[in-house]
């Protein structure tokens, strides 16, 4: 891709780790909202997608769930993603999902930095969390390590203000980059059939940008976008790199994981879903154990 057309990009952070280790209350604490009080019996069950604003800079998250059911998920948002958060809860320590995060991670090739949870908690002991990811080439720096570790609370919100300087910080490094004038691209996150707005899909975009009006194609669902909803709910007429955005107008419901592209016209949206159907050539994301880039695809 031409380098002279990309510009910077927000990255996007997802959050992973074992069951009730505090991913949703973290972010909670960090968008001052509160998801977690709305959940089914506290228990994330899908990807939720944010984009929060720090220090005059974006940042998108996607919360996935720890429990052990949702593989399948947590594996989508670590290849959809640039920095994964592993969430370990300094009183629980590394448990079987916090293993299987780790290893979602390395597999797509991401950063991971850890935040160590629920310091404020008795029982709390940083150190053996340390000592415990250290089996798993989890460093910190302070003991010749390369990686972040960063204790906070999502009760008292001690540290949550670095752990958003050290992702931007590694962002920064990452020199992450999209050029935003191309038709888009990106990733069903999730899709629904609504009884009222028809097919529901949450995409992420990851290069290009997609406009009200736009035709598309997602896996094997097409159509014309027909309205779009940001991540608080506000109506838009476009998303950018790195943005989530709810769509209508797709005449199907996407798998979770497919690609979409934005196309020139509804006819090739048409000619890009039955291609898919024929010869489903678009691998799911749920299939692979490695970041698929999308350049590999088209
Ligand atoms: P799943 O999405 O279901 O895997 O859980 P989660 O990791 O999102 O955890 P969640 O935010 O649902 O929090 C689980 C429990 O831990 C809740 O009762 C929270 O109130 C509690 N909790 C989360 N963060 C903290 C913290 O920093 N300190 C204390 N003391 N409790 C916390
Ligand atoms: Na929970
Ligand atoms: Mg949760």
């Amino acid at each position: 891709e031409d380098e002279s057309k990309m510009v910077k990009r927000p990255p996007v952070v997802c959050v992973m780790g074992h069951v009730d280790h505090g991913k949703t209350s973290l972010l909670d604490a960090i968008r001052h909202t509160n998801v977690i009080g709305r959940e089914a019996g506290g228990i994330t069950q899908h990807i939720g997608a944010y984009v929060v604003e720090a220090k005059g800079e974006k940042i998108t998250f996607l919360d996935t769930p720890g429990h052990e059911a949702f593989t399948a998920m947590r594996m989508r948002g670590a290849s959809s993603t640039d920095i994964a958060i592993l969430v370990v809860a300094a009183d629980d320590g590394v448990m079987p999902q916090t293993v299987e995060a780790i290893n979602h991670a390395k597999a797509a090739g991401i950063e991971i930095i850890v935040a160590i949870n629920k310091i404020d908690k008795p029982s709390a002991n940083i150190d053996r969390v340390k000592q415990e990811l250290a089996e798993y080439e989890l460093i910190p720096e302070d003991w010749g390590g390369s990686t972040i570790f960063v204790p906070v609370s999502a009760h008292t919100k001690e540290g949550i203000a670095e752990l958003l300087e050290m992702i931007l910080l590694t962002a920064e490094v990452m020199e992450l980059k999209a050029n935003p004038n191309r038709e888009a691209r990106g990733l069903v996150i999730e899709a629904e059939l609504d009884k009222g707005k028809g097919s529901v899909a949450t995409v992420l975009v990851q290069k290009g940008t997609l406009h009200v009006g736009d035709a598309i194609a997602a896996g094997s669902a097409h159509g014309k976008v027909r309205a779009m909803t940001d991540d608080k709910g506000r109506r838009v007429k476009e998303a950018g790199p790195s943005q989530p955005v709810e769509i209508l107008g797709l005449n199907d419901v996407p798998n979770a994981g497919e690609v979409f592209v934005g196309c020139d016209t509804e006819k090739e949206a048409r000619n890009f879903a039955e291609t898919f159907i024929a010869q489903n050539k678009v691998k799911l994301l749920d299939d692979t154990k490695s970041k698929m880039s999308l350049d590999d695809l088209f």
